[in-house]
């Protein structure tokens, strides 16, 4: 039996292959991305070859190889040499909504994959060497982003389309009902609290990120909702948490950080809080035997490779060991969220 033969069937083969050929697919997707090759298509379906060349003013060799690859992975059809949108392309990847995929798919273009050709190196040498092809000297990517607006934007429009795929799974919690004050502790671009206040009518926000990012708020989430959405510049190891919220979110935000760097920042959650104060931890979970969540597999992968050099989608144990040991009560975790999301939950 050749090498092949012994393993039909098994899935592991299968998506062994389709892994290994993964990196071309993904660019190829991307460039159809940014050509509008899968825009064009939800205009204008069923278009023949001739027609896309024309929209993409592509040589036709290349265009064909394009098209080849983008039909392999499922995404464009092609039906009696016309070609069209399948419906999770038409429905992910076919408008420039805030919550596209192709804006996840540019930054991730952009920003994380080029960096982890240092995977090797960075990972042995226990720091995020793939950093150096940012000017600065500061530790983290988000600080060094601040250096180049235009990145800046694609990697937060990216975080921001992404995080709008889990969003709503925190938005409807009903544990937000009571909250009146939330501090949104590296908030980004105010992407999610724009989405609780939007919920969650008695709420206010106050979303504390670096000052590049909270211009970016300005012109989204702050004024969408000048009265609800307060951006509050600084950075939130060096700064005080702003007093007054009665529950701090932490969305997407602790995974970056050490254990260390963990404690600190729950601390600082806790002693802003008053009695009675919620926390909220949300974000990508791995299993609690670390073997599953490929999201959670990509992300510890870059923030330790590029973004702060260490972090990683911890388990949700970890979360609550820590909550309980800087002094919150009853913490618990809603598992099972969509996208591999867990939110952990405490009372001061
Ligand atoms: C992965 S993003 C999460 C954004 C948002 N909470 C969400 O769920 O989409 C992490 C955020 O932490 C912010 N951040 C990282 N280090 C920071 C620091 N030292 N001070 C303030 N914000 C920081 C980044 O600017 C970025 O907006």
């Amino acid at each position: 039996m050749d090498r092949h033969g012994k393993h039909d069937g098994d899935p592991v083969l299968e998506r062994f292959h389709f892994l290994v050929n993964a990196p071309a697919l993904f660019n190829a997707v991307a460039t159809a991305v940014e050509v509008r090759i899968f825009h064009f298509l939800a205009e204008h379906p069923r278009s023949g070859f001739e027609e896309i060349r024309v929209h993409t003013e592509m040589p036709a060799h290349q265009l064909r190889v394009l098209l080849q690859a983008v039909c392999t992975t499922g995404l464009l059809r092609r039906e009696d040499g016309r070609y069209l949108n399948s419906d999770v392309a038409g429905d992910l990847l076919a408008s420039d909504n805030e919550d596209s995929w192709g804006h996840v798919i540019v930054g991730w273009k952009e920003v994380y994959y080029p960096a982890f050709v240092h995977m090797t190196k960075a990972l042995k040498a226990g720091t995020n060497l793939a950093l150096d092809s940012y000017p600065g000297d500061e530790p983290t990517l988000y600080q060094r982003l601040s250096r180049n607006s235009e990145l800046e934007a694609v990697f937060h429009r990216a975080m921001s389309a992404f995080t709008l795929q889990s969003v709503d799974a925190l938005v409807e919690r009903e544990e937000f009902a009571s909250v009146r004050r939330l501090l949104d502790v590296g908030g980004g671009d105010g992407t999610t609290s724009a989405r609780l206040v939007a919920r969650h009518p008695e709420l206010v926000s106050t979303v504390f990120d670096m000052p590049s990012v909270s211009k970016l708020g300005e012109d989204k989430a702050a004024a969408a909702y000048p009265d609800r959405v307060e951006l509050h510049p600084g950075d939130i190891f060096n700064d005080a948490f702003p007093v007054g919220a009665d529950a701090v979110l932490f969305s997407h935000v602790l995974e970056i950080f050490s254990e260390d760097q963990i404690l600190g920042l729950m601390k600082k959650a806790y002693d802003s809080l008053p009695e009675g104060g919620k926390v909220f931890v949300y974000g990508y979970n791995v299993s609690d035997d670390e073997t599953t969540g490929i999201f959670g597999a990509r992300l510890g992968l870059y923030f330790n490779v590029l973004a702060s050099g260490q972090g990683m989608a911890y388990p949700a144990r970890d979360y609550e060991k820590w909550l309980c040991q800087v002094g919150f009560d009853d913490v618990k975790t809603v598992t099972g969220l969509p996208y591999e999301h867990g939110l952990t939950l405490g009372v001061k």
